[in-house]
């Protein structure tokens, strides 16, 4: 019984999570959005409206998030629409600064990968989360094409935004996410490096695939 897993990190918008579900669905491998579990934490605080780091740092602690079939539970609860809303995209990259949010999430992520092979995404999984793992990719994207997919999947939504601001939120999001000082984001020394930005997800899929066949 073969049992690996597949890394997948690279800046907000460069399609990691369409390309990441379509993958795990093809190897039969569990999906793990980290991104959605640093949203969780974030949309907690805001509903408390307790930004402190110290207020932060004990929902982090207190909270138990789970992932069932795609899904994302804050305490139970189904969060899975929430958390992709603007005040928490805002937000999100402050909380997931935080050494301590970071290291309970951490320890999460790696039991989720414990007993069965997974691919997850994020922004630390090939650097940090799971350093062992057997195929590690770095998505990315011209910042333009990353901000026209975001703009268009909010339209798809019913949210008309603006595509300006949208990329400025982007790139915001972007600097804080590799300036920052625990496990920032960047591309595992042996990650394989994708340009998504003329590709289709089903393209990039294959690419994925493509290597991990040649070896499986
Ligand atoms: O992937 P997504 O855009 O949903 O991630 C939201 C934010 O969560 C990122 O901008 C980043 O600040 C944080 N994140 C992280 N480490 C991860 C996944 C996400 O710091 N592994």
């Amino acid at each position: 019984e073969k049992v690996y897993s597949v890394a997948i990190d690279g800046p907000a918008g460069a399609g990691k999570s369409t390309v990441a579900k379509m993958i795990a669905e093809r190897l039969n491998l569990a999906y793990v959005d980290t991104g959605a579990m640093y949203r969780a934490i974030t949309l907690k605080a805001l509903e408390r409206g307790n930004f402190s780091k110290k207020g932060i740092i004990k929902i982090a602690e207190e909270s138990t998030i789970e992932i069932i079939n795609g899904r994302i539970y804050l305490d139970g609860r189904d969060v899975t629409e929430e958390i992709r809303k603007p005040s928490v995209d805002e937000k999100v990259s402050t909380v997931a600064s935080i050494p301590q949010v970071r290291k309970r999430l951490v320890e999460i992520q790696r039991q989720m990968a414990k007993n069965s092979g997974v691919v997850m995404d994020g922004r630390d999984i090939g650097t940090t989360v799971l350093p062992n793992a057997k195929y590690k990719f770095y998505l990315t994207a011209d910042i333009k094409i990353r901000a026209k997919r975001r703009y268009e999947e909010m339209l798809n939504k019913g949210i008309n935004s603006d595509l300006e601001k949208v990329e400025q939120e982007l790139a915001q999001r972007d600097k804080q996410d590799m300036e920052r000082e625990c496990s920032p984001l960047k591309v595992a020394e042996d990650a394989v490096i994708i340009d998504t930005s003329h590709k289709t997800p089903e393209e990039v899929v294959n690419e994925i695939l493509d290597y991990i066949k040649r070896d499986e």
